[in-house]
């Protein structure tokens, strides 16, 4: 499929962000779009890019009544060498699709989804920000959008690329987030969609979320939906565990998304030598082994962070320090290395990073 170009007036060009370490997360946005359009009838076609602007939707479109719609989070990063580079973006493809086939969508060639990302960076690359550990959140996007009241898988769809710049996560270093345990609220059960990266996962997690954050807590530490015991993630990241010196982390079995962030960190601390024990682990255990001093550290792991140091846990109105509440050794080093590969600073001896042809 050929992509269909329609560049900005250069006139019309937003304004870059004057301080990278200044920008908000998701809140500025570059210059153009990628969209392409799908019928159950035709398959995909029209892939083009656009100048960013609004979307053309009907109010009847699906999505906006049951919520059919998926989407992906990754970024590009700015080598030092002049190449531009994404971190194991297969797997953001893979999943996507894992995705799609969760909620009835359309799944799109992963090949094509490197050329259309390819084409749309090849127009905005300048918007991919200079300094490390400021990057280009890349956010692809799939939405229904067959205008029809009624509950079932629609028939058209529409895909979107949008991209922006973010600053580093940890501009002033480190900074430890309290979490607290949700025994009342779940986000996700087994059999439901959890492990997918769609739209409704979000929104269960909104109330939780606000009643940590009124109680004066970061994030929320979600338990499984059937018995309340079994830890599954903390906010929109996986959850790792430091007992004594091996990493435990949960199993991926159904209501927990498979962060690639979290098997970075698997596959990394093993090629260390260091045991990692994907297992389900109950809030009891946790409590208990930040009391007895046998847990050396906690953290979370997703794309945005990458690594999120837990310094404090409140379970059932009782608060729980991790050590000192500080940031932990494996946790750093594992920031560290990973940052370093991903802006190709370190060697890779994974083959995870992808220079973008553009
Ligand atoms: C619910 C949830 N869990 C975990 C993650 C971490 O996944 P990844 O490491 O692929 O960013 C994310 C973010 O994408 C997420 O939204």
């Amino acid at each position: 499929m050929e992509i269909t170009i329609q560049p900005l007036d250069p006139a019309k060009r937003r304004p870059k962000p004057a301080d990278e370490s200044k920008l908000v997360f998701g809140k500025v946005f570059s210059d153009h779009m990628f969209l392409m359009d799908y019928r159950v009838s035709e398959s995909w076609k029209n892939p083009r890019i656009v100048p960013y602007g609004n979307l053309e939707l009907d109010p009847a479109a699906m999505v906006l009544h049951y919520g059919q719609g998926i989407f992906e989070g990754l970024k590009a990063y700015r080598c030092h060498d002049g190449r531009f580079l994404l971190f194991r973006p297969q797997k953001n493809w893979e999943r996507f699709n894992r995705s799609a086939q969760k909620v009835c969508m359309p799944e799109i060639d992963t090949a094509f989804q490197f050329k259309a990302l390819e084409a749309l960076l090849g127009l905005d690359k300048e918007w991919i920000p200079h300094s490390i550990g400021s990057s280009l959140y890349i956010r692809p996007t799939m939405i229904a959008s067959e205008p029809h009241l009624g509950v079932r898988p629609a028939s058209e769809y529409l895909y979107f690329l949008i991209t922006g710049p973010v600053a580093a996560y940890y501009a002033e270093g480190f900074n430890p987030v309290t979490i607290y345990v949700s025994d009342e609220h779940v986000r996700a059960v087994k059999g439901g969609v959890g492990e997918a990266k769609t739209m409704a996962n979000y929104a269960a997690s909104l109330y939780a979320a606000e009643l940590a954050k009124k109680k004066g807590f970061t994030q929320v530490l979600w338990l499984d939906g059937v018995e309340r015991r079994w830890v599954e993630e903390v906010g929109t990241m996986n959850i790792f565990f430091r007992l004594k010196d091996e990493l435990v982390t949960p199993p991926l079995t159904g209501s927990i998304l498979a962060g690639i962030t979290r098997d970075s960190v698997i596959q990394l601390a093993r090629h260390w030598g260091i045991t990692v024990t994907e297992r389900p682990i109950s809030i009891d255990e946790v409590v208990d082994t930040v009391r007895s001093g046998d847990m050396k550290e906690v953290f979370g792991t997703g794309t945005a962070a990458v690594i999120s140091p837990v310094g404090e846990i409140s379970y059932k109105e009782k608060r729980y320090r991790v050590r000192d509440g500080g940031v932990g050794e494996w946790a750093q080093k594992l920031y560290d290395e990973i940052v370093a590969i991903q802006y190709g600073e370190k060697e890779d001896p994974f083959g995870w990073v992808y220079t973008l042809n553009i």
